[in-house]
């Protein structure tokens, strides 16, 4: 199965493999932020120490391979401080994106950024053809991350995913995706 780099590069964003001890520095930033959390599958945390669970599985994956899902902590170029962070599912011919940024740093392109160099990753491993991400319906500043990444919207997932964050019924998603 292809791995993803372990590191890479943007203009303004520097990606690395989740520490445990970046725990502090997640939360800081937007996992216990309920407007960051709002369109997520998972609540914004009020304690750490669940957090550092996530991490550790999320260390685990990047150690053994074991599990598909591949997040990438985000900082600023020159730092090593997590600002959010993007992900990529794995699965025999396609690649499953998700991504999270803290509040401070909306509005200035950086998700776009992020989510464009690993779409372009994916695209160029042989058995991937496809990059999918879905997002809620009513989240229109992630419906433009994925437009300006050049992902093209397939349909619309009626009561396909649940935010706890908002509640526990299912709302309806938007899914894009690009191909090659
Ligand atoms: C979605 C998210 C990652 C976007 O990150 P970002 O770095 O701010 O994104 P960008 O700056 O590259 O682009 C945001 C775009 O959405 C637009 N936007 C932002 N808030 C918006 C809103 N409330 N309504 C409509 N458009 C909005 C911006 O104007 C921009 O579009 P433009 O370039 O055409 O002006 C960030 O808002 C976030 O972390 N949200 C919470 C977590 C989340 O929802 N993740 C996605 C799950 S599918």
């Amino acid at each position: 199965m292809t791995r993803p780099p372990e590191t890479f590069t943007t203009e303004r964003l520097v990606a690395r493999r989740p520490r445990v001890e970046d725990a502090e520095a997640v939360f800081a930033a937007y996992a216990a932020d309920p407007e960051v959390t709002r369109y997520l599958a998972w609540r914004y945390y009020t304690e750490i120490e669940p957090l550092r669970e996530f991490l550790r599985g999320a260390v685990r994956t990047w150690e053994t391979g074991e599990g598909d899902h591949y997040p990438w902590m985000l900082g600023l170029r020159g730092t090593d401080t997590p600002i959010g962070s993007v992900g990529v599912g794995l699965g025999p011919h396609g690649a499953m994106l998700g991504y999270v940024l803290g509040r401070a740093h909306w509005g200035q392109g950086l998700m776009t950024e992020a989510v464009r160099y690993v779409a372009a990753w994916a695209l160029a491993q042989p058995p991937l053809y496809r990059v999918w991400a879905f997002c809620d319906a009513a989240n229109s500043a992630s419906v433009r991350v994925m437009e300006k990444a050049g992902l093209k919207r397939e349909g619309l997932l009626r009561r396909w995913h649940v935010c706890p964050t908002i509640g526990p019924e299912p709302r309806d998603c938007l899914i894009y995706a690009k191909v090659r």
